[in-house]
This record gives structure tokens, sequence and C-alpha cells, in this order.
């Protein structure tokens, strides 16, 4: 296991790079219609099927997690895309449309805060109209913190959505305001999540990042609290995600003693996992509570199933949570081109896909910038 650190006292006094807008684009947009279709589902060079995009369409939030966007880092210097840079929803759905064809099932939106997108549910009303080839309807899921969902959730169901995920990380007042850096009140995500799921967005999926000494306290209240709710909390490894979280080895509790913690207090038992490639492994409360699940991507890395391409607000293709560097998408897609072409390009990013990152962490001694979360989503 690594020991190197990412913690705050040693970042750079150089600001950190948090938006890779100056790297260089690779090959501009070809013609590729005489090219033979590539063969589907896309798989890349570990023989990985393409079969989840995460979609980011904003890399504003109205938190400032300190694991994910630092006040300090994400102040008001700070310059998010501006508005003409992000890809439309026309844009969107081409890419995904295409996506689709090439092997994708899930379509998920994530952000920063995707709720903060003006229209969102109009997105995921064109979204969910998309079909895979044998005429079955995509799942189209979002990650939220739920602060809008309260007031979103009924638009969003009537657009098509599926279901939601929610970032909650304390029920404790004051854990949950050093957590998100915000005044925003916990009983405001509460009531969103359980809006989400009385208009039908449900199972609702609650993520809580556990970072040790920070939020570890809340394990077992949040296990209790959400035990008969029909919604499901899943417990996250603190991840060192970009550069400018702090992220330290000593804070990461691992997947193993959150469990050992629960299963303490509330007996649990292995379930099998929902689908391949399931990022978090399921766990049942032994008396028919519910259940949990666990995401272990420090100790226990999923890279060998990992199917997941990510899509950036401005419209870069990245192949890992822990990409440096994105492919463009966007000059292709503003330039008029047809969905054969945009899939050309796409098995010409999917294809030679050899990312692991989680795999080679403990081994890394030099890290390139990584892609903020914020930027991303997860
Ligand atoms: P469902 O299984 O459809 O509910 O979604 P999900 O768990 O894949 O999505 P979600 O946005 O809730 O992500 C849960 C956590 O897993 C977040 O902390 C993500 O950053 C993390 N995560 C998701 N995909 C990956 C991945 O490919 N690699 C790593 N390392 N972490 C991931
Ligand atoms: N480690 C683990 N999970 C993280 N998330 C954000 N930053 C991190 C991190 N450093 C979670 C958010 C959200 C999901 C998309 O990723 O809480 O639920
Ligand atoms: Fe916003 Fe989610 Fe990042 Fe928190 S983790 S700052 S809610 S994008
Ligand atoms: Fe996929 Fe990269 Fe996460 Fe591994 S570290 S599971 S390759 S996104």
């Amino acid at each position: 296991m690594s020991t190197r650190t990412n913690s705050s006292a040693s970042a750079p006094a150089v600001r950190p790079r948090v938006v890779p807008a100056g790297l260089p684009d690779p090959a501009p947009a070809q013609n590729t219609s005489s090219l033979p279709v590539p063969t589907l589902p896309l798989r890349d060079t570990r023989a990985r099927p393409l079969r989840d995009l995460r979609i980011s369409v904003t890399d504003r939030c109205n938190f400032r997690c300190t694991y994910c966007m630092p006040r300090e880092v994400f102040d008001q210097n700070h310059e998010f895309l501006p508005h003409a840079q992000l890809l439309t929803f026309e844009e969107i759905t081409q890419f995904a449309r295409v996506a689709v064809a090439a092997g994708v099932r899930k379509l998920r939106l994530t952000g920063g805060e995707p709720l903060l997108r003006k229209n969102i549910e109009r997105l995921v009303e064109m979204l969910a109209r998309l079909e895979t080839p044998e005429g079955k309807p995509v799942q189209v899921a979002l990650t939220t913190n739920g602060t809008l969902l309260r007031k979103k959730a009924q638009a969003l169901r009537d657009a098509g959505l599926s279901r939601v995920t929610v970032s909650l990380d304390a029920l404790d007042p004051v854990i949950f305001a050093r957590m998100s850096d915000s005044t925003i009140q916990v009983a405001d995500v509460l009531s969103g999540i359980d809006t989400a799921a009385a208009v039908g967005l449900a199972p609702v999926k609650v993520n809580m990042v556990v970072r040790k000494g920070v939020n570890d306290s809340q394990i077992l209240p949040m296990a209790d609290y959400f035990r008969h709710t029909g919604h499901v909390v899943r417990f996250i490894e603190f991840m060192d995600v970009g550069n400018t979280n702090g992220w330290n080895l000593a804070e990461v509790l691992t997947g193993r003693q959150i469990l050992d913690r629960i299963h303490d207090r509330f007996p649990l038992k292995q379930l099998d996992a929902a689908y391949r490639g399931e990022v978090a492994a399921r766990w049942g409360f032994a008396d028919g509570a519910g259940e949990i699940g666990i995401i272990t991507s420090v100790s226990q890395p999923f890279c060998g199933d990992c199917t997941r391409l990510r899509l950036s607000p401005e419209g870069r293709l990245f192949l890992c949570l822990f990409a440096s560097r994105g492919h463009d998408i966007r000059t292709l897609l503003r330039s008029g081109a047809t969905d054969a072409q945009v899939l050309h390009q796409l098995a010409g990013v999917w294809s030679p896909r050899d990312d692991h990152y989680s795999e080679l962490r403990g081994q890394a001694t030099v890290m390139p910038d990584k892609i903020e979360m914020s930027y991303i989503g997860g």
C-alpha cells in the first residue's frame, strides 16, 4: 500500500490546476465515414465492454465538501467553465445515443451538482427516450447532493429519470456542516431523499464518504437511520481523487473496518452483485431491515470490471476517474458529425484503453495531475 500522501500541508504554493483546460487535444475530427463499423459492444485492451456513461453536466456546486472542493481552492477567484463551453443538451444526447449503440446501458448524470444545470429535466427527457439496439429503454440515473431534490424530484421522475443517488456524509448537523462546508441543513437533504423515493425514484442510494477521524462516528447512526427505509447507504473509502482534496492514507477507513463496525451492531450477510461490474459490494441486514453497500476503491480495487466512460461538461472523454488527460469529442460534435463518425471516434478512444489506476495506486511514486472530482463527477 502506498505511503504517498497529498496532504494540504505539503500542497504546492502554486494554485493547483483544477480543470485540465490547457491540455492539448488529440487529433481533430476526421472523415471516418468510409471506415468499417467497429465490433460492438466496444471492448478495451483488457476485454472490458463499454457499459456505463457518466455525464458530468457542470463543474459547479453549492457545497464545498472539504474532500472535493476545498473552499481555499474553489473560491471567488476560481474560474468555472463558461456556459458557452459546456456541451449543449443536443450534443450530449447525440453522444449518448452513439454510446448506447456501442454498448452503454446506463447513463448517469453527475457534476459538480447536476441539479444546478438549468432545465436538467429536459436533458433527462431527451436521454430517457434513447433505446438499446434491442429496443429496450436505457437506465438514466443521477448522483446529487440532494439540496434541490425536494423541489425537482417530481419533474425529474416525470421526465423519465430511473433513480437517484444522494451524497450525505453525516446526520449530525455539526459534522455535516464540517464535511460539506455549507450552511445547508441535513433536514433538507433528508427530505429530498424521501421525496425522491415517494415519487418513485427508488431505491434511493445514499453515498457516505468516510474520513477517519472526521465523520466515521456517523457510520452507525447512518446505518441505523436508513434501516427499514428502503434506501441503501453506501459507505465509500475516501479516495485520492484530484490534486486538491488533501488525501492522506491515514484518513482511509477500509471497507473491512467499516463492515466490522456495522456487523458488530447489526449483523450482516453478503449479497450477490446486482450487475456485473457493480462498484459497491452489497450486504444485507440479517434481520431483513434492508441492505448497505461498501465501496473499496483503495483497499480492494475493482478495475478488472470497470466498464465506465466519463464525459466532462465541456466534452472531453475520460477513461478513468484518476486520468489526467481527456479526449476531445466536442469539436467533432460541433462540426455536425454523423453518428457513424462519432462512433468511430469513440471506438478509437475506448479500444486502446488500458486504465487501471486503483490497482497501481500502491506502486505510484510520481503522480501526474489528476482531474478533479467536481469536474468529472466520480
Ligand atoms: P450504481 O451502481 O448504478 O448505483 O452507481 P455507482 O455506485 O456506480 O455511482 P455513484 O455515482 O453513486 O458512485 C459511487 C462511488 O463510487 C463514488 O464515490 C464514485 O466516485 C465511485 N466510483 C464510481 N465509479 C468508479 C470507478 O470507476 N472507479 C472508482 N475508483 N470509483 C468509482
Ligand atoms: N472519495 C470518495 N468519494 C468521493 N466523492 C467525492 N469525492 C470523493 C472522494 N475523494 C463521492 C461523492 C459522491 C460521489 C459521486 O463521489 O460524495 O457521492
Ligand atoms: Fe459538491 Fe458532491 Fe463535490 Fe460535495 S462531493 S462539493 S456535493 S460535487
Ligand atoms: Fe475504472 Fe479507473 Fe476506477 Fe479503476 S480506478 S475502476 S480503471 S475508473
